[in-house]
């Protein structure tokens, strides 16, 4: 760890830019820990990413506050009357230069906190062998409740997902 200070903060329309290249990043680097595809999203327009960010609920870090954007995570919160209660986690990704710098946990606080006042439980999925990013969920209180074999198909290379929630209402 460096000491290095960094800002987590709610992204707003005007963040497009800086977070669809770092979303974009991520899933290029890394297909296997993401259940959508560069090859979709790449294809998708900025107003699209402008719509998601105003749409949806998404958090971005910066090392020292100044640009570029250095991590993202993303809460969904499903509209169904049946469904509502469980908000999922997605899209957590910290720039490979900007990791073990507490990012990530720190943008998983945020997720956690904003959570807490709308849903009553949060529910994620991990590709099986992605150690670092278990830890994180596991420090967080994430529990595992399954695993869903061949989750994802990767270039005809078969992914399981563990399956996590933390339970924000006892
Ligand atoms: C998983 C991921 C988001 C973690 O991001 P990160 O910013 O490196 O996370 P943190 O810095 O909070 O924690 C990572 C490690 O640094 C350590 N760390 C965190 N804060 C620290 C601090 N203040 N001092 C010392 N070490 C610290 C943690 O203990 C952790 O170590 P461990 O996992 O070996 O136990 C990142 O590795 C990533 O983007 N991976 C690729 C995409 C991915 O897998 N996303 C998850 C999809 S489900």
């Amino acid at each position: 760890m460096t000491g290095a200070p960094f800002a987590v903060m709610r992204l707003s329309g005007a963040d497009a830019t800086d977070f669809r290249e770092l979303r974009l990043d991520g899933l290029r680097r890394h297909p296997e820990a993401f259940g959508a595809s560069y090859e979709e999203e790449v294809r998708q327009t900025l107003d699209d990413s402008r719509r998601r960010l105003e749409n949806g609920i998404v958090f971005g870090a910066r090392r020292n506050n100044l640009p570029p954007l250095d991590g993202i995570a993303g809460l969904f919160i499903p509209e169904g009357i049946k469904t509502r209660h469980k908000g999922v986690l997605w899209g957590m990704y910290v720039r490979p230069e900007a990791r073990d710098l507490g990012l990530g946990s720190a943008l998983l606080a945020r997720v956690i906190e904003h959570a807490g006042g709308v849903v009553e439980e949060l529910t994620l999925a991990v590709e099986a062998s992605n150690d670092q990013a278990l830890s994180l969920y596991r420090r967080a209180g994430f529990e595992e409740y399954g695993l869903e074999e061949r989750a994802l198909k990767v270039a005809d290379r078969y992914y399981g997902e563990i399956l996590m929630r933390l339970m924000l209402v006892s």
